[in-house]
């Protein structure tokens, strides 16, 4: 099954924008199959048993969501594609979007059938404008073709399917953050529980899936969940799209079998090509920029010697204490010219910026960390400040509303854990570590 693709297979071919193409590579099979062949149970039993876990970061089982949602009798029930895609270094939703717009609408459709959802949404951030009128003109060949609108293919399912523009704040991808900003007001996030599988969209069971998880179920209701479960390793069952960039010699979306080694991946010609100018790799985030950075050497292999794998267990063993994340697979390669300090420092810029405020560790500790890391960076900082800096990162961790105190956090505490030297030296030689394009070459 090396090199399968199931939501790539046919995205260069000309015209699969369009309807008719789509259609003519095999497109809308699911659809005919799952709405007069299956009951809505027995679709959401094939995603189960697929194995298939949420792409959009926390890889949680999407069949084990899809079964946590309420069905109270006269309310009614919604799904919500979040391609709120905002998580730096990821870019693969609206390549699959705005390349192959029916797999969504085809999964959606599929998806929305087995929840009993009768209205259904696309959140699209909103600054994605072509990708929001790719997908409206995409819909609407849908509705002209009957897989949209009133008793879709003569059955007696109907379903009515909206694109909406996202608020334009990248907490807004958080999914209830979302729902809030779905029903017109602030997104800003709720607590949890209630969980949306029982309190979403207007009080309503909602389930919130992304962009890839929901494309990937059509190929499941096709093939069936047991032949999904078959690609990949153990607990990393399918394909995943990963936006490879930095400094790589072959950057772009690729659709990799879960397994992969991550040296393959990094090295190889049929992915990132290798590391350009023939420079040293120095750290990876691999998983959008919420999760730990790691150093080279604990990238390709974990801490037992083992090579690391493209997979969701495998970037996490040890923890975070040698670990990461697979995350969204928004995969950052840095070189030997990167300054660590100078790139946590950029990312706590952002999280500082995109905190919505609710909470204070959040609100105030974000901000905190952008200011200790300006010191440092800029020559004027303390042995204390870099403890100073995790301490800070420690009270954020687990006391917050979303996970945004976390993506802010562990950032940080992955930077000191695996690169003090590099903040010692900023502070112990601020005149080295303050000239243009200075970079640790260690102490
Ligand atoms: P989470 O772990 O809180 O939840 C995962 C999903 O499972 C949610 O949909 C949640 O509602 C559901 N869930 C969990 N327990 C449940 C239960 N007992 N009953 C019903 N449903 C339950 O993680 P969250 O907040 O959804 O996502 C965080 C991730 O998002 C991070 O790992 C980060 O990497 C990623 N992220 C992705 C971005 C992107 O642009 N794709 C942007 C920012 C973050
Ligand atoms: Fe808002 Fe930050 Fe609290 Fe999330 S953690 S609710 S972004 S203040």
């Amino acid at each position: 099954m090396a090199g399968i693709k199931i939501l790539t297979e046919h995205i260069n071919v000309p015209g699969i924008e369009t309807f008719e193409v789509y259609r003519k590579m095999g497109g809308y099979r699911s659809v005919e199959k799952a709405l007069k062949t299956m009951t809505p149970d027995a679709v959401t039993e094939e995603v189960k048993k697929s194995g298939l876990r949420g792409r959009g970061g926390a890889g949680f089982p999407a069949g084990m969501k899809w079964s946590f949602l309420a069905k109270p009798e006269g309310v009614p029930r919604y799904l919500v594609c979040n391609a709120d895609e905002s998580e730096p270094g990821t870019f693969k939703d609206r390549y699959l979007m705005s390349r192959i717009p029916h797999a969504l609408i085809e999964g959606m459709i599929v998806s929305s059938y087995a929840l009993g959802a009768k209205t259904s949404y696309i959140y699209v951030r909103g600054e994605m404008l072509y990708v929001i009128k790719i997908l409206e003109k995409a819909i609407a060949e849908a509705y002209n073709a009957g897989f949209l609108g009133k008793n879709i293919l003569g059955t007696d399912y109907s379903l009515d399917l909206y694109v909406h523009p996202g608020g334009g704040a990248y907490i807004c991808g958080e999914e209830t953050a979302l729902l809030e900003s779905l029903e017109g007001k602030r997104g800003n996030p709720r607590n949890k529980p209630p969980f949306p599988a029982v309190k979403g969209l207007y009080g309503c069971p909602t389930v919130v899936n992304n962009v890839e998880t929901i494309a990937s179920v059509s190929w499941i209701v096709n093939n069936g969940g047991d032949e999904y479960a078959k690609i990949g390793i153990g607990k990393s069952t399918g394909t995943k799209l990963i936006s490879a960039c930095g400094h790589i010699n072959k950057p772009g979306v690729y659709e990799i079998e879960l397994g992969v080694p991550v040296e393959e991946f990094i090295y190889s010609d049929e992915y990132c090509g290798g590391i350009k100018n023939g420079k040293k790799l120095k750290a990876v985030i691999a998983g959008g920029s919420s999760v730990p950075v790691l150093p080279a050497h604990l990238i390709l292999k974990t801490a037992k010697g083992e090579p690391r794998l493209m997979t969701y267990e495998s970037l996490n063993d040890g923890g975070f204490q040698t670990g990461t994340m697979l995350g969204s697979g928004g995969f950052i390669v840095m070189d030997e010219s990167v300054c660590i300090v100078k790139n946590t420092l950029s990312l706590a810029k952002f999280y500082h910026h995109e905190s919505c405020g609710q909470c204070s560790p959040c609100r105030e500790g974000t901000g905190w960390l952008e200011k200790v890391l300006q010191k440092i960076e800029y020559g004027k900082g303390t042995m204390q400040d870099i403890d100073l800096l995790v301490g800070i990162a420690n009270n954020i961790e687990g006391k917050t509303i979303c996970p945004l105190g976390e993506a802010a956090a562990w950032p940080v505490q992955s930077a000191v854990r695996h690169f003090r030297d590099e903040f010692e030296w900023h502070v112990k030689y601020p005149h080295e570590a303050t000239k243009k394009g200075a970079v640790f070459q260690g102490m």
